[in-house]
């Protein structure tokens, strides 16, 4: 679980230590202490961090859930410039590839990767009025990654748009929560309706169009 010191990540935490799950919980700052829970520094930008991050897993892995991310400038088109898309592009893309890269020794033969995405990086859902260029181009990357790595990989590659939540990201007026969003995902991919390799879905398993 990376992320998992607040927002989404942080009910996915809760929540899999209370099901008696072996998490680790992969954060900047050190989250809750709570059952079966090991936490491991991490800093997504940081790709010394994340190899290191990756060596400290010192168990089989069965799901890993990419949840870190940044939204970052929502000021639209005259804001943009190249160190900061190149820095949303390395948090969002980058980091999540290359932790996946990392923890391939340690994941189980049926390991479920799920890497939460975003409805904003669909090309004909993504539709909304919101200047956040980076982020939307960020995460129509992590989708074409995510179908790339199914197309290379053994393992179950899932693209999840968790809803628009109630976090520091989605903001208070976001008319869904996190904790609803948590169970939902942990069902998807801990069940027997975990949708196919290299697809794009809500956190239901309803399909979202590239
Ligand atoms: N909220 C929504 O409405 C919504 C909608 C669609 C998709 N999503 C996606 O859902 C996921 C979770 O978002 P959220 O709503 O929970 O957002 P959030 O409340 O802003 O939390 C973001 C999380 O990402 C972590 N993070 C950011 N940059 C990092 C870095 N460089 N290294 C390590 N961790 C880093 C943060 O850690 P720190 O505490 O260290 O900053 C925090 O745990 C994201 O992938 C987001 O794109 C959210």
């Amino acid at each position: 679980m990376t992320g998992a010191g607040r927002g989404l990540g942080l009910c996915l935490t809760r929540h899999l230590s209370a099901e008696g799950a072996r998490v680790f919980a992969l954060s900047r700052q050190p989250g809750e202490d709570l059952p079966g829970v090991t936490p491991i520094p991490y800093d997504q930008s940081d790709e010394a961090s994340i190899r290191a991050a990756a060596r400290a897993v010192d168990r089989p892995v069965d799901v890993v859930i990419h949840n870190a991310a940044i939204r970052g400038d929502t000021e639209g088109l005259a804001s943009l410039t190249a160190d900061h898309l190149a820095e949303v592009m390395r948090i969002n893309v980058a980091g999540p590839l290359l932790l996946t890269q990392a923890l391939l020794p340690v994941l189980s033969p049926n390991a479920v990767l799920a890497f939460i995405s975003s409805r904003a990086g669909s090309f004909t859902e993504g539709h909304d009025p919101d200047g956040d260029y980076a982020y939307c181009l960020s995460k129509a990357a992590l989708n074409r990654a995510v179908a790339k790595l199914a197309d290379d990989l053994p393992h179950t590659m899932l693209a999840l748009h968790p809803g628009w939540i109630a976090t520091d990201m989605g903001g208070p007026d976001a008319p869904g929560t996190p904790e609803t969003a948590a169970l939902q995902i942990i069902a998807l991919v801990s069940g027997t309706d975990c949708p196919p390799s290299g697809s794009f879905t809500d956190s239901r398993g309803r399909p979202i169009a590239p």
